[in-house]
């Protein structure tokens, strides 16, 4: 896969040399490449944003600069492949009032042959920039990454590809890792606590069942913990669920959590 980041600060993008980014693009799994925006300006302060139309705090990023640097990495400023969209990166926009982005996302896109990050700064880029290649036939994406506001997108960008790059095929040493993690699948669910040796640390000992080599009683240990997790934590997932994928098991342990299993989706029951 190959990776292009638009930064005014593509240093910050260094550290994917390290652990096993750095060794995904080792084995030329990964292509990743930092850009600096300023590179793109032409005035000698290099500057990349402006004050808002209509007023308010802060800067926004011009969009006359953004369209010089994105017409060059998409490939627009070569007549020949200009009309060859299909070969075109999707091109990622982090953005706090976006949707938000998820594992679902992360899945989709790790399937992806070549994606482009634009990272904004101050109070975000003009909106017309994303509507543009829209308009041109290139799939852009807006995404958020919590309900918080970060200084730039070069954090969310970070995020995005780690969750992203350690779903492409031959990333991780043992891929079985991620088919038992939280949020994976259609009935995501948060995952069981983990444990190691020694069995008893500081007076605390794992939970027995997971001594017991027993395997069908430890996953269904794991399961119930997962359901009962979810429910503390994220009863929105619980609420997600499709009745029909749960077993007689995981219906006994929703109902005595208190939801009712019998429609398409659980429900919770008045307290
Ligand atoms: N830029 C600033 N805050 C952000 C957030 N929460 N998600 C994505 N991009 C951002």
């Amino acid at each position: 896969m190959k990776i292009d980041i638009v930064s005014v600060f593509p240093e910050y993008f260094e550290v994917m040399n390290l652990s096993l980014m750095g060794k995904a693009q080792a084995k030329g799994l990964l292509e990743i490449k930092a850009h600096n925006l300023r590179d793109w300006t032409h005035d000698v302060h290099h500057s990349v944003d402006d004050t808002p139309v209509g007023g308010g705090a802060g800067m926004v990023m011009k969009p006359e600069v953004w369209s010089e640097c994105l017409d060059e990495l998409l490939g627009f400023s070569r007549p020949s492949e200009s009309s060859a969209l299909s070969g075109t990166p999707v091109l990622i926009f982090p953005n706090p009032s976006a949707p938000l982005f998820t594992q679902r996302d992360a899945t989709e896109l790790s399937h992806a042959d070549h994606l482009l990050f634009g990272c904004g700064r101050y109070e975000g880029y003009d909106a017309r920039i994303p509507d543009y290649y829209r308009s041109q036939g290139v799939d852009v994406r807006e995404y958020s990454i919590g309900d918080y506001v970060l200084n730039g997108g070069e954090v969310a960008v970070s995020v995005m590809l780690e969750a992203i790059t350690r779903l492409m095929p031959g990333f991780m040493g043992n891929p079985d890792s991620i088919v038992e993690e939280s949020y994976t699948g259609e009935g995501a669910l948060l995952e069981h606590r983990q444990y190691t040796k020694p069995a008893v640390w500081r007076g605390i000992s794992v939970p027995e069942v997971l001594l017991s080599g027993n395997h069908g009683k430890v996953d269904r240990f794991r399961r119930d913990e997962a359901l009962t997790r979810t429910n503390e934590i994220r009863p929105d997932l619980i609420e997600a669920l499709d009745c029909k994928a749960l077993d007689k098991a995981d219906r006994k342990t929703l109902m005595a959590l208190g939801w009712e299993v019998s429609a398409t989706h659980p429900r919770r029951l008045a307290d």
